[in-house]
């Protein structure tokens, strides 16, 4: 596997995540910069997508780079019975970086056994989505001023939330204190929650959505239920409109109280939330470009200071 490749959140150390950081901070001073010229970047989406390839495409635009690729694996090989294996070989012969989002755990981990070209795993399944991790801790540093010592609530779907997953393995440097807010079908896996046992970080679960979650929290994080996810379409249906974020809920949040979402939502978030202050998600959309910068640099050896 290439050192530089991001498969997981767990790939990096604490100082790495905070030199990334810096990073996103400095490509936010100033986004254009030619960093990249010469360099090309594969996107190869073999599930749909819509902040995470186009901010990864922004970023490698703004630095001078060219990015080749596809948002629809059935316009690829793949769909003639390609292997992932070979796709990942092909591709390898073309470009400097690849960044894969997959709907099988683990095909990232896979792709970078195959080809020495580094490897930014976009989201794998059920499994993990660093780059969004990555964006979501400076979106928390930005809104928070610090990482260390804060509450955080995730709501929704805890179970299959790649996003939340990456999010609490990255946290446990930071000392958070976590509430997880989900039904029983949607609990947040047993070995997340042994991964904070470890790491001495509190946690509590609850499945009541209460005014007394919200007011105690620092960062709410929402996510949707995710019906790609669900076998049985039955289940979906019993599950996907537990949890809804209303604006009347947040009368008496803490001051520093940011709603995060990696988006899309459904209905999780009702639309008048979206006036006020304490929601920040398209702002942390945005972010994402920052830390995608950040990513593709560190990546490919490139220094941006
Ligand atoms: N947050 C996120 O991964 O969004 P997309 O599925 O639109 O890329």
């Amino acid at each position: 596997m290439n050192s530089k490749s991001l498969v997981s959140i767990d790939d990096i150390s604490r100082d790495e995540i905070l030199q990334l950081l810096e990073s996103a901070r400095h490509f936010e001073e100033n986004p254009n910069r030619r960093l990249l010229e010469g360099k090309v970047v594969a996107t190869l989406f073999f599930e749909p997508s819509t902040r995470t390839r186009l901010s990864f495409e922004t970023a490698v635009n703004r630095l001078g780079g060219r990015v080749i690729g596809f948002s629809d694996a059935s316009t690829s090989s793949s769909a003639k019975g390609e292997t992932l294996k070979d796709t990942i070989k092909m591709v390898s012969n073309y470009v400097d970086l690849i960044v894969m989002r997959h709907y099988l755990e683990g095909a990232a981990r896979y792709a970078t056994e195959v080809t020495d070209v580094p490897v930014i795993n976009a989201g794998d399944g059920a499994n993990q989505h660093p780059s969004q991790t990555m964006l979501d801790l400076y979106s928390i540093y930005k809104t928070q001023g610090k990482l260390e010592n804060l509450t955080i609530t995730m709501v929704g779907d805890l179970k299959y939330g790649r996003t939340v997953h990456s999010l609490i393995q990255a946290m446990r440097y930071f000392n958070p204190t976590f509430n997880f807010v989900a039904c029983e079908e949607l609990r947040m896996p047993d070995e997340y929650k042994e991964l904070c046992d470890r790491n001495g970080i509190k946690y509590t679960e609850h499945t009541d959505f209460s005014a007394e979650v919200i007011n105690s929290s620092d960062i709410l994080y929402m996510t949707r239920v995710q019906r790609e996810r669900f076998t049985d379409i039955m289940e979906y249906e019993k599950v996907k409109n537990l949890y809804t974020l209303r604006n009347a809920m947040l009368a008496d949040a803490k001051e520093n109280l940011r709603v995060l979402h990696p988006l899309p939502r459904i209905t999780e978030i009702d639309q008048d939330v979206d006036d006020n202050p304490k929601a920040y998600y398209f702002d942390q959309a945005r972010n994402g470009l920052y830390a995608r910068q950040a990513i593709i640099c560190r990546a490919l050896g490139i220094e941006n200071a």
